[in-house]
């Protein structure tokens, strides 16, 4: 099982960004611990960022028939990006979404999230296993649909 990360802008900041909210780790280090977690579970993991929104839409389009699920932090751009919620909708692979932070516990604007939607579903607020719950979700999802 082929499975793509996929994190948004500013999360290439983690570790210096707002540690109270994000916690200390940097994104090399979530990678690696999501890496090795990921091997136990037999899955091959691919990790890209970007602080560019066509950038990560061409990542997507690019994912069809590469990968089998693709597990997205949209940061920012879930709140008013259409154009990523389109492109998650053009393709075929299923996507998950992720936040770190409990978007529903901050600001009114983060509670709205325009990508979740066309999503298979969306874990938020358990820092760096909201990445590591979305892979077991997405190997449960991949089992149960074989059935
Ligand atoms: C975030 C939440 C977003 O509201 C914010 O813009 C981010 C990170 C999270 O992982 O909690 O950059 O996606």
């Amino acid at each position: 099982m082929k499975v793509l990360i996929i994190n948004g802008p500013n999360m290439n900041m983690l570790g210096r960004r707002e540690p109270d909210i994000y916690g200390p780790a940097t994104l090399q280090e979530i990678n690696d611990f999501l890496k090795k977690k990921g091997n136990e579970l037999g899955m091959e993991t691919e990790f890209f960022q970007s602080n560019h929104e066509g950038d990560i839409i061409d990542k997507l389009h690019g994912a069809e028939g590469v990968f089998d699920y693709i597990i997205i932090n949209p940061a920012a751009y879930t709140h008013y990006s259409v154009a990523i919620r389109d492109a998650i909708k053009a393709i075929g692979v299923p996507v998950i979404e992720v936040h770190m932070s409990n978007v529903s516990a901050r600001e009114d604007f983060r509670s709205k999230s325009v990508t979740a939607p066309v999503c298979r579903g969306q874990i938020t607020g358990f820092g760096a296993n909201s990445y590591l719950l979305a892979m077991y979700a997405a190997k449960m999802d991949m089992e149960m649909r074989k059935r």
